[in-house]
């Protein structure tokens, strides 16, 4: 044999040398969800060591996470059942809790990369993404509303917004109102192909989001659609999307592959709160390692081509990434 490719893995200097890619803490998007009041901590049952905050708890977290290297959060709303109605209409008010948070961490912490999520669904009476009438999810008449959520957090100075709603025509109709506002140097990060998935039960539980009525498959993609991906990913480039991201992240690889090939923009890949819960309650059940387990599933998902990861894994990634 002249060809012995365990040469190769003889010993870990070695293995080092010859690795393809490596994570670091740079590569994560922290995801936080953020709730009213003061000193709260509130378990999410589904997803074991992560908590919903309010703010001044989101203020200690993000400072800890940029200790350990990590330089990009999103912060997710949980909002009041009694605020929510069928336009979504906190969402856009000026003061929002929302906003005021947002405006409060980017004043603490200006030199951080803060994204925000655009979606009617933590707002909504109906828990859905989109307006709805007659049991239909409207597309056209739901972009206003997205855009005037879109606004005012560009105006809190939010860097990156992610619309997650999937309406067709969202990420060109945001651009162009924020570019009108004169927001030409805030991001967009679309939600390119984010697919109707289980794996957003948890996420749900943790902002009472989950859709009062029906399910929400006429606007996420069908879990068995890959061309599909390549037409949003064509669709967003040209309404002016900043970066694509795909969700969820491990059962959707090839996803992550097939756009990384054909797209110049920087991709992200969301690792669901599904995705968490799955290595948190296997580990939990001394299926295997835990430490082990999420810095494979996060290096696959790098391997697969995603630039930037959303992980509420971040913190305890970039802690081991610390300490190796
Ligand atoms: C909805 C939204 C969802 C997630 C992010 N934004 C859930 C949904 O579409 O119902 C899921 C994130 C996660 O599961 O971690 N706008």
């Amino acid at each position: 044999m002249n060809i012995r490719p365990r040469r190769n893995r003889k010993s870990q200097a070695i293995r080092d040398i010859v690795q393809e890619i490596w994570l670091t803490s740079k590569d994560l998007l922290y995801p936080l969800f953020l709730v009213e009041g003061s000193q709260q901590r509130i378990p999410i049952k589904s997803m074991p060591g992560i908590y919903r905050l309010s703010l001044d708890n989101i203020l200690l977290e993000i400072e800890e996470s940029l200790k350990l290297g990590i330089v990009a959060f999103a912060i997710f709303p949980a909002i009041s059942e009694h605020k929510k109605d069928k336009y979504a209409s906190e969402s856009y008010r000026e003061g929002n809790m929302y906003v005021e948070a947002i405006r409060t961490i980017k004043e603490e912490f200006p030199q951080i990369v803060l994204m925000t999520d655009v979606a009617m669904d933590p707002y909504s009476s109906d828990g859905h993404d989109g307006l709805v009438q007659n049991g239909q999810i409207l597309n056209d008449e739901t972009l206003p509303i997205l855009a005037k959520m879109a606004l005012v957090q560009a105006q809190a100075g939010a860097d990156i917004l992610g619309p997650s709603d999937m309406m067709d025509g969202r990420v060109g109709y945001i651009r162009q109102e924020l570019d009108k506002a004169g927001y030409t140097q805030t991001s967009i990060m679309s939600y390119t192909a984010k697919y109707a998935s289980s794996f957003y039960g948890p996420f749900r539980e943790a902002l009472d989001s989950a859709p009062k009525i029906g399910d929400k498959k006429t606007y996420q993609m069908n879990p068995a659609n890959k061309r599909e991906a390549l037409l949003e990913a064509q669709l967003d480039t040209q309404e002016g999307a900043d970066m694509l991201m795909i969700k969820p992240a491990l059962a959707y690889l090839d996803i992550i592959h097939i756009i990384k090939e054909n797209s110049n923009l920087p991709l992200a890949a969301y690792n669901v709160s599904g995705e968490y819960a799955m290595i948190k309650f296997a580990a939990q059940a001394g299926c295997f390692n835990e430490q082990n387990a999420v810095m494979e599933m996060l290096l696959s998902i790098k391997r697969a081509g995603a630039d930037i990861i959303l992980t509420y894994f971040a913190k305890q990634a970039a802690l081991y990434l610390k300490t190796m």
